[in-house]
């Protein structure tokens, strides 16, 4: 499908007229910063400002226009959203739809015209920092849960901007790193949901990465932005760089790369400002490529109702609505994923409970306020150990010890930690490069030898801080120990934060820190039905998980994670999470151990091909821990009936039904899976692809019948030497499950 360009004839020719009448200077203050989150205005014309804000989790605080200080007004506080991770294993497109509204409503609300979300990175590394912005590892379950989120958005007059296009697969030298990849993989893996994003999201904008591709950055690279993004998908909206992801004037101003962000406040020194209008004044570049870049920002402009006759019916937003905080909490509790049960120790019966220790920092951590520009200013955030407290008020008693110490980072942090993320790269070479046009490049050598010694230096402070956790947590542990063995029952709530979870940074393994292992096993000796729960924005090795009877996972759930805690643990909500990522039992276990672990600096190559997440392990007949698409419920549905009928009807290729029982003696809701496995492909292929899903509700003792229908392209590979998606004749297994190992019908379909 291509999208038709400018298909609104009347938006069209306002657009020609208004380009008519401005000026360069005028043209050139629309397509750069003018504030680190707005650009400039044409008052003269009333074109206003586009105004911009991150980002997945909520609408961020408000900063100075020029320094990344924030106002430190009161006024903005919001609603905390629950993050991609957790939205992603809801597996549920209603919830996205609503996640997009929330997040759009409350843009709108602040003002806001663009908000710079949803983030929809393919997890292709457990390490990579910014996982936990990211939805899934699998393409399809991206595009579907990225398509109504940006919907939600962009139904109240706010544009979605879909990040990081594309292959944005590190936080490490994100400034510069080169992701080396083949056409293959990058049609089938890391483009459809960018793809879905602007053809069937409709996204008004989307943000090009910082990272180059195949040698060329993404905010300058023809290939991605004029081929594939403009040619081939037809694509009509507005392309922002992100902060600081334009590096070379003419490069960048000669593809259709439309706004140049940056987190520096010189804004006239910006790309896309003096140097641009310089260039043009020379004659070296046309006026024409500003003319191009104008009209794709007016034209998303026009569709907000931010100019022109619409502007008066543009929406007004709202922020911090009962609503908003009602939708965050069934998502929260839809989000949360029940990997372990063998006991059937959950749900708890609060009634049977005098004493209850919960143990582990998680459990009364605030994480809202951190992980970089998807911090959030909370209205207010929930912590389990309180929303524990709420929900069993004074007759239980609830004792809580931290468990392990985890140390203070040092005061050094501050909000400029952005400016500072390009500034600092400044000390060296290739901060050069990406300030300083027509320096030489970078000498390889050197940057090497500056890169070493900072590693040094963290490995050094590393040990330190390591040594004085273990010498604090020989009290902790005792304390912990000691309440849990006093108690009724014994929750711990341990895991990651934002000092792992964390943009510019990646996990360096994949262990739980501060010696949560270590407390996890003890408590296990002395209370072996202590519930494990664990909060994280990526996968953890759990080399405990057989001796645990009962492990919830919860990724970054928003302001009611607590209440949302509460309500899986005592049983007001029946669990239905399931995982949209595998948790491999080892990190050397993932492909990305052998084949280039996030945090390569220079180039990283995803040499892989399509085999990582469950295809790697797949391939590998490798078990993981928990595997994509795990997630179990209080309740038990048997699955039945399949039938699969060939469809005539042009792009239709095959109906899948089925009928799902709810067999337990609860209500609850089952993620069912469908799996394309081809047999005997012509070329290597996956051994299985997700290709299908819904999410059913069903009473107890209920059927429900499930009815997918899978496409011609469901079934189709990419192509290179033609350049095109292929769907070969011939049979495919149809695998329906209630995970991608959970296999529980299978049938064989003919494609002619
Ligand atoms: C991030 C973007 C973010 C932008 C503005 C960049 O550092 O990569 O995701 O939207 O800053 O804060």
């Amino acid at each position: 499908m291509k999208l038709e360009i400018g298909n609104d004839k009347k938006i069209e020719s306002q657009i020609e007229k208004l380009l008519k009448k401005m000026t360069l200077d005028e043209k050139i203050a629309m397509i750069h910063g003018a504030g680190l989150f707005q650009t400039g205005a044409v008052e003269r014309l009333d074109i206003p400002p586009l105004k911009c804000s991150d980002g997945p989790m909520g609408v961020r605080n408000e900063f100075h226009n020029e320094r990344w200080i924030p106002t430190g007004n009161h006024d903005d506080y919001v609603t905390y959203l629950p993050s991609n991770s957790a939205l992603a294993s809801t597996w549920n497109r209603e919830l996205a739809y609503q996640s997009g509204y929330v997040l759009g409503e409350e843009a709108r609300g602040r003002g806001k015209d663009v908000i710079l979300a949803p983030g929809i990175n393919i997890k292709r590394d457990p390490l990579c920092g910014r996982n936990f912005e990211y939805m899934s590892e699998d393409p399809k379950l991206t595009a579907a849960l990225a398509v109504p989120f940006i919907k939600g958005v962009q139904e109240n007059d706010v544009a979605a901007c879909v990040k990081h296009f594309a292959c944005n697969v590190q936080e490490t030298d994100r400034l510069m790193v080169d992701t080396v990849i083949d056409d293959r993989t990058l049609y089938e893996i890391y483009l459809p949901a960018f793809k879905a994003a602007v053809q069937e999201g409709g996204s008004y904008s989307i943000m090009g990465a910082y990272n180059m591709i195949n040698g060329t950055h993404c905010c300058e690279n023809k290939q991605l932005l004029d081929f594939i993004l403009r040619e081939e998908w037809g694509y009509d909206g507005t392309v922002i760089s992100d902060w600081g992801a334009v590096h070379k004037t003419k490069q960048a101003a000669e593809v259709t790369m439309d706004v140049e962000m940056s987190v520096f406040p010189d804004f006239d020194n910006y790309k896309f400002a003096s140097p641009l209008k310089e260039a043009i004044t020379k004659g070296e570049i046309s006026e024409s490529t500003v003319d191009s870049k104008v009209r794709n920002i007016l034209r998303m402009m026009f569709r907000l109702k931010m100019i022109g006759k619409q502007k008066d019916a543009r929406k007004a937003g709202v922020y911090n609505s009962p609503a908003h905080r009602e939708a965050v909490l069934r998502t929260a509790e839809e989000s949360m994923v029940l990997l372990k049960n063998t006991e059937n120790k959950l749900p708890l019966n609060r009634k049977k409970i005098r004493k209850i220790a919960v143990i582990g920092q998680n459990a009364a951590k605030i994480h809202s306020d951190g992980g970089g520009s998807a911090e959030i200013k909370a209205l207010y955030e929930i912590c389990p150990l309180m929303g524990i407290k709420m929900y069993l008020g004074g007759n239980t008693e609830v004792v809580y010890a931290p468990g392990y110490y985890v140390p203070e980072k040092p005061k050094t942090f501050s909000h400029n930690w952005q400016e500072n993320s390009l500034d600092e790269l400044e000390n060296t070479d290739i901060g050069l490069a990406v300030r300083r046009e027509g320096e030489e490049s970078p000498d390889v050598q050197e940057r090497a030898e500056v890169f070493r010694k900072e590693e040094e230096e963290k490995a050094a402070q590393k040990e330190k801080e390591n040594q004085l956790i273990h010498e604090k947590n020989v009290r902790l542990f005792e304390e912990a120990l000691k309440i849990a063995k006093e108690a009724d029952e014994v929750i711990f709530i341990g895991g990651l934060n934002h000092d792992f979870d964390s943009e510019g940074m990646d996990r360096g393994d994949m262990k739980l820190p501060y010696e949560q292992d270590m407390l996890i096993e003890e408590l296990l000796k002395v209370r072996k039905d202590s519930i494990i729960a664990l909060i994280g924005g990526s996968p953890v090795e759990m080399p405990w998980r057989d001796k645990a009877e009962t492990i919830l996972w919860s990724y970054y759930a928003g302001m009611e994670t607590g209440k949302a805690f509460a309500r899986i643990l005592f049983g007001d909500v029946n669990p239905s999470g399931k995982l949209a990522e595998t948790f491999p039992a080892r990190y050397e276990d993932c492909v990305t151990a052998k084949n280039g672990q996030s945090g390569i600096r220079g180039s990283i190559s995803l040499s892989e091909g399509l085999y990582y997440g469950y295809r790697y392990f797949d391939k590998e007949r490798t078990a993981p821990a928990f595997c994509f698409g795990h997630g179990l419920s209080y309740t038990k549905f048997t699955y039945s009936n399949l039938s699969l009928k060939q469809e005539k009807d042009g792009n239709r290729a095959v109906r899948v039904s089925l009928s799902v029982k709810n067999t337990g003696k609860l209500a609850g809701a089952e993620a069912v899976q469908v799996y394309v496995a081809p047999i005997a492909p012509k070329i290597e292929r996956p051994a299985k692809e997700l290709k299908a899903f819904a999410k059913v509700k069903l009473q107890p003792g209920k059927t429900g019948k499930v009815t997918f229908i899978l496409k011609r392209q469901d079934f189709a590979y990419f192509n290179s030497d033609e350049h095109a998606f292929t769907v070969d004749a011939g049979d495919y297994e149809i695998l329906v499950g209630a995970s991608c190992e959970d296999i529980r019908l299978r049938g064989i379909c003919t494609l002619a």
